[in-house]
């Protein structure tokens, strides 16, 4: 697995024509060699937008979340062979707004994250504690509980990337302290020490050095920041430069 990686995650974001835009500006803003360290996630009816202008690029595009089964009666769903035949290798699994605010439980979570696996999908698994989980001590017991379903998957290691995103700090302008974001990458790097482990949450141009420079951060997944290509060009662009590959 290339590191660090940089993701953007659009969320339910943009249209056509912006996601067009947003791609020429992008690829032309950055050295062409910074471009595979970066991963893009659109909605899933502007993959095909992204893919065009994206064409000439090594830029990974990836979805934001994926059923477990291969078909069937899953109204409003997406399954990963959708998603292989428009060549998408990539998606993201247990995003806490897909958790929090759409309800998929640790279990649903699980058979997502398995279901990609199986069928040959790369995945970035999003975990992350609530503020009164925090508060209350819990950070490293949540995590490790979110945690315990890579156990099942042990042979697709190499095709894992975890997120650490305290659902405090998503959206919301408060960005984990340096500590706080060492503690949870080292108890992740602690069971599993070959997966890659990015920082999430109201990562932006300018608290991205400071995030980056935590040596156990090995990447970034950014949302709001990431709707602009110049912001996430910057963020890129500081990221590589911070960890030398650049
Ligand atoms: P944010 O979102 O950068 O807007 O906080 C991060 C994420 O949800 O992945």
């Amino acid at each position: 697995m290339i590191t660090p990686l940089i993701a953007a995650n659009w969320k339910m974001n943009l249209t056509e024509d912006k996601a067009a835009s947003w791609c020429k500006s992008f690829i032309t803003s950055l050295p062409a060699r910074a471009l595979k360290y970066v991963v893009i996630a659109p909605p899933y009816t502007l993959i095909k937008t992204v893919q065009e202008n994206l064409i000439s690029t090594p830029i990974i595009i990836s979805a934001q979340n994926c059923h477990w089964e291969e078909k069937g009666a899953f109204t409003g769903e997406i399954s990963p062979v959708h998603l292989k035949d428009l060549k998408i290798c990539w998606t993201i699994i247990g995003h806490s707004e897909r958790r929090h605010i759409l309800k998929e439980d640790q279990e649903i979570v699980n058979k997502r994250l398995k279901g990609s696996l199986k069928n040959g999908l790369k995945v970035i698994y999003c975990i992350g504690e609530k503020l009164e989980e925090r508060k209350e001590g819990k950070t490293l017991d949540v995590l490790k509980e979110q945690l315990k379903v890579l156990e099942e998957v042990k042979e697709y290691e190499k095709n894992i990337v975890i997120a650490y995103e305290p659902v405090w700090a998503i959206g919301t302008g408060i960005v984990a302290k340096e500590d706080e974001i060492k503690e949870a990458h080292r108890e992740i790097k602690k069971f599993y020490p070959s997966i890659p482990v990015l920082y999430g949450g109201s990562v932006n141009e300018e608290n991205i050095r400071e995030i980056m420079e935590i040596e156990e951060v090995d990447g970034v997944l950014v949302g709001g920041a990431s709707l602009d290509p110049e912001k996430f060009s910057k963020i890129v662009e500081y990221s590589l430069k911070t960890k030398g590959v650049l």
